[in-house]
């Protein structure tokens, strides 16, 4: 299973795997420990049983594609199908260098010579929870895909929740931003973060999904129903797309505030700035789904914004990417019907 050149004494391959991996893992840790001593902390007990446990039980991991929003979905998912299977769960230093600079991530990192030797079986997963994925068969499984379905992973819930904690520099950093803010001289008891995906999705929603971005009828309708519900809450908004926003959100009732970098080489600012609001206003994409997800509060997010043809309903189900408890409203296709 493992090319090697040269005489080995051990009986097996899978016994090479074992001495090899656990080996470089090993040297990972001890250079994990010098730079990032908070990281290793929190894992001992996760790291020192996974080690021993790798000659039997096989190495699972996935592809870490995409950037933050979906690596998260692809990690949670990892950690819930490896779990439900029984597998020993890796991920490879890519997802470790998106993920580790921002959460408190328990899993093992594959060093990237190890994760080139070991013959992966690729395994294509839907964005949905599917009863097979229970019995996945191999040990050298690599999970294919873009899966950030709550369904893989929500009988979980406080484990996501603790995998995804925010290192405390970076919440402290989002914490001293929100206690900044005041609306009407006061400090606001209700954040509202809004998330406002542009960018690529602009284009790419209308010319490849049949779809639509949120537009500013759809924020307006998402921010009013937290005034009618909440006293003086305050919209904290960040987006790839802040120029747009200052133009299109209303900000004469003084409730607004245009936060973040918006910078999508280092989204993490942004990320926990959304995470340590109460609620949450999403549009579409899988930074805001996982926003609302950590936020915990209640959520808004743009429904139905492809035409009923869309392509994009192959591969999306609105059921299993929105909790049911979230709110949608629907978007106003009528531009699409317009071309
Ligand atoms: C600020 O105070 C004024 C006067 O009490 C009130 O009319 C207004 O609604 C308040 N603004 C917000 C955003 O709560
Ligand atoms: C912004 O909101 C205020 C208060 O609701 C309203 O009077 C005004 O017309 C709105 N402005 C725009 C451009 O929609
Ligand atoms: C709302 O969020 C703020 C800022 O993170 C926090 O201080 C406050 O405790 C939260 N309120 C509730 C009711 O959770
Ligand atoms: C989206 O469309 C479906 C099918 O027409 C409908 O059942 C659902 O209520 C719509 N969702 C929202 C939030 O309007």
């Amino acid at each position: 299973m493992i090319s090697t050149q040269g005489p080995f004494f051990f009986p097996t391959a899978h016994v090479f795997l074992f001495v090899f991996t656990a080996s470089t893992i090993f040297h990972l840790q001890q250079r994990l420990a010098k730079i990032q001593p908070p990281w290793w902390e929190s894992q001992t007990p996760v790291l020192r049983p996974a080690a021993p446990m790798l000659g039997q039980g096989g190495i699972w991991t996935i592809n870490a594609i995409g950037r933050l929003g979906n690596q998260m979905g692809e990690y949670a998912t990892l950690y819930a199908l490896a779990k439900m299977n029984g597998r020993p769960a890796f991920i490879t230093p890519r997802m470790h260098s998106t993920l580790a600079p921002i959460f408190r991530i328990s899993l093992p990192v594959l060093h990237s010579s190890t994760e080139s030797q070991i013959p992966w079986q690729n395994y294509y997963l839907n964005d949905w929870m599917e009863e097979r994925y229970r019995h996945i068969p191999g040990k050298y499984v690599r999970l294919m895909g873009y899966p950030c379905s709550w369904t893989f992973y929500h009988h979980l819930r406080q484990e996501i929740l603790q995998e995804f904690t925010l290192h405390d520099h970076v919440r402290e950093e989002a914490q001293t931003f929100l206690r900044g803010l005041r609306v009407n001289a006061s400090w606001p008891s209700t954040f509202v973060g809004v998330h406002v995906r542009r960018g690529d999705y602009v284009h790419v929603m209308l010319k490849t999904w049949k779809g639509v971005v949120a537009d500013r009828g759809y924020l307006e309708q998402a921010m009013d129903w937290f005034r009618a519900r909440y006293s003086s809450p305050v919209f904290v908004v960040t987006s790839n797309g802040m120029a747009w926003c200052r133009e299109n959100i209303n900000t004469s009732h003084g409730d607004v505030v245009f936060a973040g970098n918006g910078i999508e080489g280092s989204p993490g600012k942004d990320f926990a700035l959304l995470t340590q609001c109460n609620h949450t206003i999403m549009t579409i994409g899988t930074f805001g789904i996982w926003a609302a997800y950590l936020a915990g509060g209640q959520t808004i997010y743009l429904a139905n914004y492809t035409l009923p043809d869309s392509p994009f309903l192959k591969v999306f189900k609105p059921e299993a990417a929105f909790l049911p408890e979230w709110v949608g409203i629907p978007a106003d296709l009528s531009p699409l019907l317009k071309h």
